[in-house]
């Protein structure tokens, strides 16, 4: 398989660090296309992989064509690849808010889309994973292997993508917010804020794998470690005088209305 990626961003970088370790690829059969001569110089000397810096060359004779660009530069980028796409070429979008139909505009344009989230950064990722129009499933297959290098994938139907990116593309968000929260009371009791910092990561990652490992639901989970007129208790009744668990599905539907708009331009 040969495989082109266009943009040598963050997310790039992380996929391509994840599928050559994990032997996905060969490092020869990877290429990598940027305007920053900055970023292909990195990309060969970490990566040694093959970087060009003309997109149109990139793409030529590439089975897999990842566009890993942002979001506001495909209009100008896609014309130049298009043309030099191989008529069998797989193209994967990890773009946010292009729909695939936008990709291959009538044209019976085989694309996969992705929507990553920022823990694939470290290798913790979770990505959806949709096929466009003409995909098959062999195409959701290289995407869920690609992907897949770099954490959790699941497969989801393109009308579900802007549910994805509100849940877990922007799920980062909401646990880092909780996270500034926890720390701001942490320092407000007079912790040292190394050690609050060590305790708060280790009791959200703890709390995930608990909930992964057990299988149970969060509420029961929640449930177990709430004793009467204990500790957990006092905060579990202020978040709930505050409304906090409203808050959240009002910010997730937000996140998905707002996905919506960015896809219908
Ligand atoms: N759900 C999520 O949390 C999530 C997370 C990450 C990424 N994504 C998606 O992944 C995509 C990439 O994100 P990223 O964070 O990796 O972005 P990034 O770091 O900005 O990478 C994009 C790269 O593309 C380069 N570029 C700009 N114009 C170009 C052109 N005409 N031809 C070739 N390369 C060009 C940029 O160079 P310059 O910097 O010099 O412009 C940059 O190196 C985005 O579309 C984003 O929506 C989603």
């Amino acid at each position: 398989m040969k495989l082109t990626f266009i943009g040598a961003g963050n997310m790039a970088e992380a996929i391509v660090a994840g599928i050559l370790d994990k032997k996905v690829v060969d490092p020869w059969n990877v290429c990598v296309a940027d305007i920053s001569h900055e970023r292909l110089q990195l990309f060969e000397s970490r990566h040694n992989v093959k970087t060009l810096s003309e997109n149109a060359a990139a793409v030529a004779k590439a089975d897999v064509v990842v566009l890993a660009v942002k979001p506001q530069v495909f209009p100008t980028v896609w014309p130049e690849i298009e043309r030099a796409l191989e008529s069998d070429a797989l193209v994967i979008s990890i773009m946010a808010g292009i729909p695939s139909a936008k990709i291959s505009a009538g044209k019976s344009i085989r694309v996969v889309r992705v929507m990553p989230n920022t823990p694939s950064l470290v290798g913790e990722g979770a990505s959806g994973i949709a096929a466009g129009e003409y995909a098959t499933g062999d195409d959701l297959s290289v995407a869920s292997e690609l992907m897949g290098a770099v954490g959790t994938t699941v497969v989801v139907k393109e009308s579900e993508i802007d549910a994805v990116t509100a849940l877990s593309g922007s799920g980062p968000a909401y646990v880092f917010y909780l996270l500034e929260g926890m720390l701001e009371a942490a320092e407000k009791m007079g912790l040292n804020q190394e050690i609050s910092r060590e305790l708060a990561l280790a009791t959200v990652i703890g709390a995930a794998r608990l909930m992964q490992e057990t299988g149970e639901d969060a509420d029961a989970l929640r449930k177990k470690v709430t004793s009467k007129g204990g500790t957990t208790e006092a905060a579990v009744n202020t978040l709930q005088a505050h409304d906090v668990k409203e808050s959240i599905v009002s910010a997730l539907l937000a996140a998905q209305a707002r996905s919506r708009e960015l896809a219908n331009g």
